[in-house]
């Protein structure tokens, strides 16, 4: 926290710097440029947990899942740091940190858990290589959609999205940051079938979290007590993660993001999408979802 506040002046200078470029037609924040070789040559290790989502998916909840799990369900051990600064981001460099991220994984005692918005077809290969568990959380299009649009309007640091309708054909067409959702999504679950990846949805770990946390226990080949899991539960619940400074970011400057704005921890409700799709906007893409997604056997709740 401290680090945030000592480095503010030049987060509000760099981060707004924040522009695009692509790798393989994926668009990518361009702080990750001149890091490129390196990321993609980062060194794996067998015991590394990778948690990869496309943004706006659940990533800070199940970082949050994760992280009360590698610590027993001990609370105060994983408020010792904000989300960002618990586990480092496969291929970003912050620049209020001195190190890239993938430098601050190198450094880490295992075993490590790092995130990465990546598509699975971007992964440094010594992931696959080391045969690394991956946890990936995939949500409803359309409640991303709306998820990611906010973030846009809310973080000074990323474009400014105008309006829904000019997000929302940014949005299908790839052109946000990480590229392509339909893309994204059908990536990680064609990989399931080669390698240990436990895909999971936004929308099951919202209607039944004690569920889709045994399979994620089940997975880590780790055992808890049932008083741990009912922690676990309600420590990484909506309304306890908007009240925690941990992990809500509003420790952050306002400058950076503007909580007035839309808040970090928005509405974490499935179905939010109907507040914002017109009609007309619901049945294209609609249209569009079923000509990108044909022939997957992926399928996802827009409600609960
Ligand atoms: P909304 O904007 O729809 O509220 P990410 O961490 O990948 O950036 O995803 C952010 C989204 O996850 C936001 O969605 C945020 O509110 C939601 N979220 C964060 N923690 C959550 C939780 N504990 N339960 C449900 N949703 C959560």
């Amino acid at each position: 926290m401290a680090m945030i506040e000592k480095n503010a002046p030049t987060m509000e200078k760099e981060l707004k710097l924040f522009s695009i470029w692509e790798v393989d037609e994926v668009p990518l924040p361009e702080l990750t440029k001149e890091l490129w070789d390196q990321i993609y040559n980062f060194q794996a290790k067998p015991d590394d947990l990778i948690l990869a989502t496309y943004p706006k998916s659940g990533t800070h909840w199940m970082q949050e899942i994760l992280d009360m799990i590698q610590n027993d369900g001990d609370v105060e051990k994983c408020k010792r740091d904000h989300s960002l600064h618990r586990y480092p981001f496969l291929e970003l460099k912050f620049p209020h940190k001195e190190k890239p991220d993938w430098v601050i994984a190198l450094e880490m005692s295992s075993p490590r858990l790092i995130k990465t918005h990546l598509p699975s077809h971007l992964i440094p290969p010594s992931i696959w290589k080391e045969n690394c568990k991956i946890v990936y959380v995939a949500r409803n299009p359309k409640d991303c959609l709306v998820s990611y649009y906010h973030f846009h309007r809310m973080a000074s640091y990323l474009p400014d999205p105008q309006n829904l309708e000019e997000f929302y054909e940014k949005f299908v067409l790839g052109k946000v940051f990480y590229g392509s959702w339909f893309d994204h999504v059908k990536g990680w679950w064609a990989a399931k079938d080669t390698h240990q990846i436990l895909y999971l949805f936004y929308e099951d770990i919202k209607k039944d979290p004690k569920r889709e946390i045994e399979k994620i226990l089940k997975f880590l080949e780790k055992d808890i007590s049932e008083e741990i899991l009912n922690k676990i539960i309600y420590h990484t619940s909506f309304d306890v993660m908007k009240q925690n400074p941990m992990a809500n970011y509003t420790t952050w400057p306002t400058s950076i993001m503007d909580h007035s704005i839309s808040p970090f921890m928005r509405k974490g409700m499935p179905g939010d999408w109907k507040n914002y799709f017109t009609v007309a906007q619901n049945e294209e893409f609609d249209k569009d979802y079923q000509n990108k997604m044909a022939g997957s056997t992926l399928t996802f709740r827009t409600e609960i």
